[in-house]
C-alpha cells in the first residue's frame, strides 16, 4: 500500500473499474479497498493492482474494520432491477431480489463509513418506483448517462453521487466499425444462416439460431451495439457483420467497448473475460464522474 490518506472503497468491486477510472480521472495515489466473491474477477484484478486489498463478501465488512473511507463506491448486482419480458410477460423482483437486495448493503457501508463522496451506480431500465426509493435513501437524484457517448455501446445507465458533475461526457461518435478486429479467429464466426435486414439497420441481420430475439441480433459496424451483459449461456455474446458474414464480438472488442485497456481481462477463459466486461463499468463514464474530485 502506498503511503497516502486517501482511502478508496469499492464493494460489487469485479474487475475493479473503478481503480481503472481513478487512474485514468488522474488520480493515482489512493489505498484501495475491494469487495468482491467472483474468483475470477479478482484473479483480474490482483494481476494487474497487487496492492489491492481484497476483503471479500460485502456481507462482512464493517466500518470498524477499516481506516477511514474517502469515497465509496460500487454498483450492486442489478439482475432483478432489469426488466426482463418472457412469455410477453414483465419480470422485475426489485430491490427485493436476491441479487439487488444487496443495494441495502451499500447503504449500511454508506452509513457506517460516512465518506466524503460516493458513487453508486446501476440499470436506468429500472422502474422508477425503484429508482425513488434508492434517490430517496442516498439523498440525491441520480445522473443518467449513456456510455454510447463515449464507446459504441449503448448502455444506459443511473449514476447516484455527491461527486460535482458538470455535464454529459463529449460525444465522441465512436461506432462499431471503428473498434472491431480487421482478422478474429474462424472461431469467432458463425456458419448458420440469417435474414438481411437492410444497410442502414441498426440490426443489420436475425441469425438462424436458437433462443431469445436478443440473441439472434447482428449489429451494423455503421452503429452501436446493444448493452453488453455477463454471459448466462452459450451464444449471449453480442454479434455484428463484417464483409458480408455474421460472427460474435471478440473479448478484445468487449474491451474497447468498455474502454478497458487491451489485454487487461486476459489470463482467463473467453468465458470469463466476456462476463465480468458484460458486468463491468464504461471506464470513460466513471473516469468523467471522478474528475469531479480532481476539479
Ligand atoms: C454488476 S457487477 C459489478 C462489476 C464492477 N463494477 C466492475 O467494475 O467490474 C456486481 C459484482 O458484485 C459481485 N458480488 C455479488 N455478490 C457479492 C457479495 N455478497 N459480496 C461482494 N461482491 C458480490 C459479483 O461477483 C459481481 O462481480
Amino acid at each position: 500500500m502506498t503511503k497516502t490518506h486517501f482511502n478508496v472503497l469499492s464493494l460489487f468491486d469485479g474487475m475493479s473499474c473503478g481503480q481503472l477510472a481513478l487512474h485514468k480521472a488522474g488520480i493515482t495515489n489512493f489505498n484501495y479497498f475491494a469487495s468482491e466473491i467472483d474468483k475470477y474477477a479478482m484473479r483480474i484484478t490482483q494481476s494487474n493492482y497487487p496492492n489491492t486489498v481484497q476483503l471479500g463478501n460485502v456481507h462482512n465488512i464493517k466500518a470498524n474494520d477499516l481506516p477511514h473511507i474517502n469515497l465509496l463506491l460500487g454498483g450492486s448486482p442489478c439482475q432483478n432491477l432489469s426488466q426482463t419480458t418472457i412469455n410477453n410477460i414483465k419480470h422485475n423482483q426489485g430491490l427485493q431480489g436476491d441479487k439487488s437486495r444487496l443495494f441495502y448493503e451499500y447503504l449500511r457501508i454508506l452509513n457506517e463509513t460516512k465518506p466524503k463522496y460516493f458513487l453508486f451506480e446501476n440499470v436506468a431500465s429500472m422502474t422508477n418506483a425503484n429508482r425513488d426509493v434508492i434517490s430517496q435513501a442516498l439523498e440525491c437524484e441520480p445522473i443518467r448517462i449513456n456510455s454510447n457517448l463515449t464507446t459504441a455501446q449503448d448502455r444506459d445507465r443511473y449514476y447516484w453521487t455527491n461527486i460535482p458533475v458538470a455535464a454529459q461526457p463529449i460525444d465522441k461518435g465512436i461506432v462499431l466499425a471503428d473498434i472491431v478486429e480487421q482478422n478474429p479467429a474462424s472461431k469467432y464466426w458463425y456458419a448458420q444462416s440469417f435474414d438481411y435486414l437492410g444497410d442502414n439497420e441498426k440490426v443489420q441481420a436475425t441469425l438462424h439460431i436458437k433462443g431469445h430475439d436478443i440473441l439472434k441480433r447482428v449489429y451494423n459496424l455503421k452503429g452501436k451495439c446493444g448493452t453488453l451483459t455477463c454471459l448466462k449461456g452459450g451464444n449471449h455474446q453480442k454479434k455484428v457483420l463484417q464483409d458480408g458474414k455474421p460472427r460474435k464480438l471478440t473479448p478484445l472488442e468487449y474491451e474497447r467497448l468498455q474502454n478497458v485497456p487491451e489485454g487487461y481481462t486476459s489470463g482467463v477463459s473467453d468465458t470469463q473475460r466476456y462476463n465480468m466486461l458484460g458486468n463491468g463499468w464504461t471506464i470513460d463514464v466513471i473516469a468523467h464522474i471522478l474528475q469531479g474530485l480532481v476539479k
